[in-house]
Parts: structure tokens; C-alpha cells; sequence
């Protein structure tokens, strides 16, 4: 069932003070890719949940790095394509850009103009909703290249940090932390 896959995941995610710098509780969610039968049943669950609530997408976009962990796999099981959002530099051909900030930082966020097709209905997702900074960047990039934002996607939602709020499209998480 989705609420014994939920509790098995957010068991495995590790709770790190100070990282990466004073004052963050990070989340970190790599143990679960330690444990290949989670990470099957964790894509089974976003994908069959896309699959009812979406099933109009045409493309899944991820986001740089974590992102790029969830989205493939993703992707692959609904057989659509999947697109990246990298920080600056890193997709060669025409790119389009945008600043982002986020609960330690702010990055330059980039995506190929060559992905989205006008009209496309994508699925933006990511590890982890923090102040919804790079979430809001990434739906407003998608939104420049003709792209119609479905939902945001998230495995975890750190409530304090209202991310959802700052977000004018569905947002989706299966484990939340205050
Ligand atoms: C992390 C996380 C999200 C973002 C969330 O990315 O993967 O993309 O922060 O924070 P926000 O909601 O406050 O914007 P980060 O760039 O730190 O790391 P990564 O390169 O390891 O994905
Ligand atoms: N990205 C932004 N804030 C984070 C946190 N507290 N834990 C893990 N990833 C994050």
C-alpha cells in the first residue's frame, strides 16, 4: 500500500544538523538508494499517482542534481520524455536562464530551448520542497518556453518553510516534516 511504502521511505531519510552550513536541518534522502526494493516501490507509487491524477503529461522535467534521481526513472516508467533544469554551464545548444534562491543559497538555473515544445504539459520534479525558491524558478523557466505546468512534484515537504504557499500550481509530496 502507498502509506506502508510512505512510512518505510521517510524511515530511511536521515536527519543532519548544520549541513550545509549553521542553522539547516538537511534531510538527506541518498540512504534510500542504498535500499533497491524502496526505490522500486517509491517509483511505482509516483508514477501510478501521475498515471491517475495526470495522465495528460506529455514530458517529466528534474532538477538538477537531486532531481536527476527521481525524474529518469520516472520518466521511463510512464514511456515520456524527460527533460533537465541544470545550474548555469552545464547544457550546451540555446538555453534559457533564470535566478533562483534557495533555504542555503541561490544558484542561475538553465534549460536546453530545444526540450519544450509549445503547449507541453510537464511535471516538474525534485527531491525535496524547501522555501519553494528553486520550485517557483523552474515552473517560471518551463512557463518561458511555452511549457504548461502541471504539478510540482516532491517525495518530501518540509512544512516550516511554506514552499507551497509561494507555488501558484498543484503541489504534490508523499512525506512531510515539520
Ligand atoms: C536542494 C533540493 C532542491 C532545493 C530545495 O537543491 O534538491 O532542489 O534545494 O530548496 P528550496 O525549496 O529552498 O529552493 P541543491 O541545489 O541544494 O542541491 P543538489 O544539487 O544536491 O540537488
Ligand atoms: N534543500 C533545501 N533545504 C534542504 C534541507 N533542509 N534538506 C535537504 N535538502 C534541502
Amino acid at each position: 500500500t502507498p502509506e506502508k511504502t510512505i512510512a518505510g521511505l521517510k524511515s530511511l531519510i536521515e536527519a543532519v544538523q548544520d549541513f550545509p552550513i549553521k542553522g539547516v536541518l538537511f534531510r538527506d534522502i541518498m540512504p534510500i538508494f542504498r535500499v533497491p526494493l524502496a526505490v522500486s516501490s517509491m517509483i511505482d507509487m509516483i508514477a501510478a499517482y501521475i498515471e491517475v491524477h495526470y495522465a495528460d503529461v506529455d514530458a517529466i522535467v528534474g532538477l538538477d542534481a537531486r532531481g536527476f534521481l527521481f525524474g529518469p526513472m520516472i520518466a521511463l516508467s510512464l514511456e515520456k520524455p524527460f527533460l533537465p533544469i541544470r545550474k548555469k554551464g552545464k547544457l550546451p545548444g540555446k538555453c534559457i536562464s533564470i535566478e533562483s534562491s534557495k533555504e542555503y543559497g541561490s544558484d542561475i538555473l538553465e534549460m536546453q530551448c530545444s526540450g519544450i515544445s509549445e503547449g507541453y504539459n510537464v511535471i516538474i520534479v525534485d527531491d525535496l520542497l524547501a522555501t519553494g525558491g528553486t520550485m517557483i524558478s523552474s515552473c517560471a523557466l518551463v512557463r518561458k518556453s511555452g511549457g504548461n505546468v502541471l504539478a510540482c512534484l516532491v517525495l518530501v515537504e518540509l512544512l516550516d518553510l511554506k514552499g507551497r504557499e509561494k507555488l501558484d500550481c498543484p503541489v504534490c509530496s508523499f512525506i512531510t516534516f515539520e
